[in-house]
């Protein structure tokens, strides 16, 4: 008997996931926790000629390649179609138009196979990585999670209970790397970018502490993404020599120091064994350096998603598909696209 029929049990469902929320066209698919394939066709490199994702051009471009990656996903797990137990898709947050593609694609597929449609939440997808890392990470924990669009930290009770301890009041981290990268005229995507710059300089660049405000478990990234274009537009007024490795080195300190802080308090005040994380700032390999340390010295079990699982991709939504699959919670075929859904 072939892996995938070994693997399959009512708890244990074969799962494609869909995601197509941004520039990423992806599709994957899983049995319980075990991932048989996982496939992205990006459109970055044609959106980094714009500086940045051009909505049309993500929507054209998952139309033209949803097929080929659903197909591939298929083939390379060696899953028939007619082995699906349900299919996965994003239906929110993301670009209406990009997010019509996948779920369109997924609702079809799913009316045609007669089986059920599970909606994902993004978010919810990225916080369900972690689940695919270590199969057997069990709740409760504490996540950091940190991308374009939020940055939190939860409380795992459950698969399905997460309670949102704190989270930014203004700015997501992600988008203060991607703003800040264009001040220091760097190419889109900007979090790697300053990532890549930050490794030649040094974090010798006064820049203030995240704090008014921003008590508890909550963020604020507005501040200092004001206090990096304040000092770049101060050194180039007066002429002053200034080094964008610096900045990117000092501006990366304090984006990312404050969320490892907070992460350690919060896994002490809740008294869990396990921290995880996800979203694509998760894919910083300093804040993946500075979480592993400090996971080591404070005696918890660190479960972070591998780098492709932390951007956008499709095993993440197939792992929160299964989870929604376990606890008998399906999507009808009106299900439409939310460009905006609530964290929790
Ligand atoms: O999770 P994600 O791929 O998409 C959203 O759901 O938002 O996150 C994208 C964000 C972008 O703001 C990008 O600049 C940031 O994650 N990012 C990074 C890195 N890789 C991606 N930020 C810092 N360092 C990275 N290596
Ligand atoms: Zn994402």
């Amino acid at each position: 008997m072939s892996d995938i029929v070994l693997c399959k049990t009512p708890k244990n469902p074969i799962i494609l996931g869909i995601e197509s929320s941004c520039d990423e066209t992806a599709a994957a698919v899983i049995c319980g926790r075990k991932l048989l394939s996982d496939e992205i066709i990006s459109s970055a490199p044609t959106q980094a000629l714009y500086g940045g994702v051009v909505p049309e051009i993500a929507s054209r471009a998952h139309t033209d390649v949803i097929d080929e990656a659903v197909s591939r996903a298929l083939k390379s797990a060696g899953v028939k179609k007619e082995q699906l137990d349900a299919v996965a898709v994003t239906y929110g947050a993301g670009l209406l138009g990009a997010l019509l593609v996948g779920l369109s694609f997924g609702k079809a597929l799913a009316y045609g196979l007669g089986i059920p449609l599970i909606g994902v939440n993004h978010i919810r997808g990225h916080l369900a990585a972690a689940y695919l890392e270590d199969e057997t990470l069990e709740p409760p924990f504490i996540t950091l999670l940190a991308s374009g669009g939020h940055t939190a930290i939860l409380y795992a009770k459950s698969e399905m209970e997460q309670q949102v301890l704190g989270s930014t009041l203004d700015d997501a981290a992600g988008e203060a790397f991607d703003k800040v990268a264009r001040v220091l005229s760097l190419p889109y995507p900007g979090g790697p970018n300053i990532e890549a710059l930050a490794r030649e300089g040094k974090p010798t660049v006064p820049l203030p502490v995240m704090l008014k405000g921003a008590g508890g478990y909550n963020f604020s990234y507005s501040g200092l993404k004001t206090a990096v274009i304040n000092y770049v537009h101060h050194k180039e007024q007066k002429k002053e020599p200034w080094s964008p490795a610096d900045v990117a080195s000092s501006f990366q300190h304090a984006a990312l120091d404050i969320l490892v802080k907070k992460v350690a308090e919060a896994a002490h005040e809740k008294k869990v064994g396990t921290v995880t994380a996800g979203g694509g700032v998760i894919a910083n390999g300093y804040l993946r350096e500075e979480l592993t340390k400090m996971c080591a010295s404070e005696g918890f079990k660190l479960v972070l998603p591998e780098k492709k699982h932390c951007t956008d991709n499709a095993a993440m939504i197939a792992s929160e598909g299964a989870i929604r699959y376990r606890a008998g919670i399906f999507s009808p075929l009106t299900l439409n696209a939310e460009a905006y859904i609530p964290l929790m």
